[in-house]
């Protein structure tokens, strides 16, 4: 694992969008997997005013609510409409994200799994991280070899996440989310941690051993993983 601090969350942001824009430049048509959350916003917002062409790239977003559809406000596609698709050259077909109306969620993960497959897989993929260590939606307790699949969310995510809805309740309870299998199979990982509320999270990942209670320690199995930290993320629990 090969870890930065960054002085502020923009420099984190660029140097995020650093590594997306190399990646581009040496391989055009890479398949990348693309997070959410609050953390990869100054990311997004700087690549989109990079002269990146993503017109032959193809795009896995990590997760989304079961039960949202493509048009509800807090779904994973219009936030990724918001922040990135629109305003970029990826063709809408090239824009992949798990179906949260899909009929039968089990049939639409493995659908989702021998896509990514068809793709090639991952080359680079970016994770946020929750504040208790999950990436994706993977909550602890996964086993590591876990694939896309439909899973319930931790109460602290649902929480953590309500900040978006009109209220906690409406926040849904269910997930459909790359496994930390297919995290893991990528061919490069990148971890993005921004504010003292994953400061503790952040500790236990880079002191304490590996353990499924910890989703983000998985990423100690992989040999090329790259974590940038803010440093209000690297400062340790207060
Ligand atoms: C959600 C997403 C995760 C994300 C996490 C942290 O639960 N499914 O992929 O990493 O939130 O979000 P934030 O960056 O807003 O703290």
């Amino acid at each position: 694992m090969r870890i930065s601090v960054c002085t502020t969350y923009n420099d984190l942001s660029e140097q995020a969008a650093d590594l997306v824009a190399a990646l581009i430049a040496a391989k055009p048509t890479a398949v990348l997997g693309l997070p959410t959350g609050s953390t990869p916003e100054g990311m997004y917002a700087a690549l989109t005013k990079r002269p990146i062409s993503f017109a032959q790239v193809r795009t896995f977003n990590l997760d989304e609510y079961l039960g949202l559809g493509p048009d509800h406000p807090q779904s994973y596609h219009q936030f990724m409409k918001r922040h990135l698709f629109d305003h970029i050259d990826l063709p809408p077909a090239s824009a992949h994200i798990p179906a949260g109306l899909a009929p039968d969620p089990d049939q639409e993960c493995a659908r989702y799994e021998t896509l990514l497959q068809q793709a090639g897989g991952l080359d680079l993929v970016i994770l946020g991280l929750g504040e208790n260590g999950h990436v994706g939606f993977n909550e602890p307790g996964t086993p590591w070899d876990s694939r896309t699949r439909r899973v319930m969310l931790a109460e602290k995510t649902r929480q953590a996440n309500a900040r978006f809805f009109d209220s906690g309740e409406s926040v849904p309870r269910e997930a459909l989310t790359m496994g930390i299998g297919t995290i893991l199979s990528a061919r490069k990982i990148l971890l993005l941690v921004a504010g003292s509320n994953k400061a503790a999270a952040v500790r236990r990942l880079l002191t304490e051993p590996p353990t499924v209670d910890l989703p983000a320690s998985a990423l100690h199995n992989h040999a090329n993983v790259i974590v940038l930290l803010d440093e209000a993320a690297a400062a340790g629990p207060q």
